[in-house]
């Protein structure tokens, strides 16, 4: 087990939070396994009726630990943001998000797939996948533009464009953009509220609004997409220029 992942259980809601700070709460495999068995447990749990997310410090999460996926790309490990996108795009109760800060790549896209959410106003928003020669996941390729617009998102997955928290309720993508202090509590405030309705019509009206046949549909399709973009050599050279605190350089090949 990790302890990059917080997991507590109050009241109805269960609280999944990234804890590890000192990275911008870069999800691990390890946080990535954590956290997909916290959601499995949640899901075959009836006292829980709500998951939150959210993030230690002053960041929600800077997306996938690059070192991983660099380890992947060189055949020396397995992704297992698959396993935690599969499952909360499947998961059938309620999830608020709390985020207080940063939010990159899956960081931004886990949260097409959460129900209510409240960001800072100062929130960064971003999914630079091109950037990274990769290619957007989780659903994003169509729930992103379909939230924000097609150039909107276009802009975020190809030149790496950020929206701030304001932007974010402004375009649809929040419930509400708030001072970063406020943010943890109105997401507990409002899984409570939810924990007290009656859980079959919460459930029902959640399925009834998300086309979960489509979504996994979608998903299915970008990750192999992805694999394939993640061995690249492209994307090798956007890891490494990370790694040694550089610009990368995209101009040969
Ligand atoms: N994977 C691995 N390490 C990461 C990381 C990531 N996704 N994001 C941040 N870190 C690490 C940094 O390497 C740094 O580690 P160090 O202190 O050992 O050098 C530490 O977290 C703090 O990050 P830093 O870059 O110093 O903070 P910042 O505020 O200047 O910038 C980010 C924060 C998130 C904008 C920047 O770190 C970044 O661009 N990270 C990569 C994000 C990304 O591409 N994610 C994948 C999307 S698919």
């Amino acid at each position: 087990m990790t302890d990059h992942v917080k997991i507590s259980v109050d009241g109805g809601v269960m609280e999944i939070a990234w804890n590890r700070p000192d990275k911008k709460n870069a999800l691990s495999n390890d946080m990535y396994a954590a956290a997909t068995a916290a959601l499995l447990e949640a899901s075959v749990e009836p006292s829980i009726r709500v998951v939150l997310l959210t993030g230690e410090g002053d960041a929600f999460t800077s997306g996938n630990d690059l070192a991983d996926f660099a380890a992947v790309a060189m055949g020396k490990g397995e992704a297992k943001a698959h396993a935690f996108i599969e499952a909360i795009a499947q998961f059938r109760k309620p999830i608020v998000a709390a985020v207080p800060g940063l939010a990159v790549g899956v960081g931004t896209t886990m949260l097409l797939h959460c129900d209510l959410v409240f960001v800072a106003e100062t929130a960064k928003l971003t999914t630079p996948f091109v950037n990274l020669a990769l290619t957007p996941e989780a659903a994003s390729s169509i729930l992103l533009p379909l939230r924000i617009g097609h150039q909107r998102a276009f802009a975020m997955f190809a030149v790496g464009e950020a929206l701030t928290g304001v932007q974010a309720a402004q375009y649809g993508l929040a419930n509400a953009a708030l001072p970063a202090g406020e943010v943890l509590g109105a997401a507990r405030r409002a899984a409570a509220e939810i924990a007290k309705r009656p859980p079959g019509a919460v459930l029902a009206t959640k399925q009834l609004m998300r086309d979960g046949l489509h979504i996994m549909g979608r998903i299915h399709e970008e990750s192999a997409i992805f694999g394939e973009r993640l061995k690249s050599a492209e994307a090798m050279e956007a890891f490494t220029a990370f790694r040694e605190k550089r610009a990368p350089d995209f101009s040969k090949g």
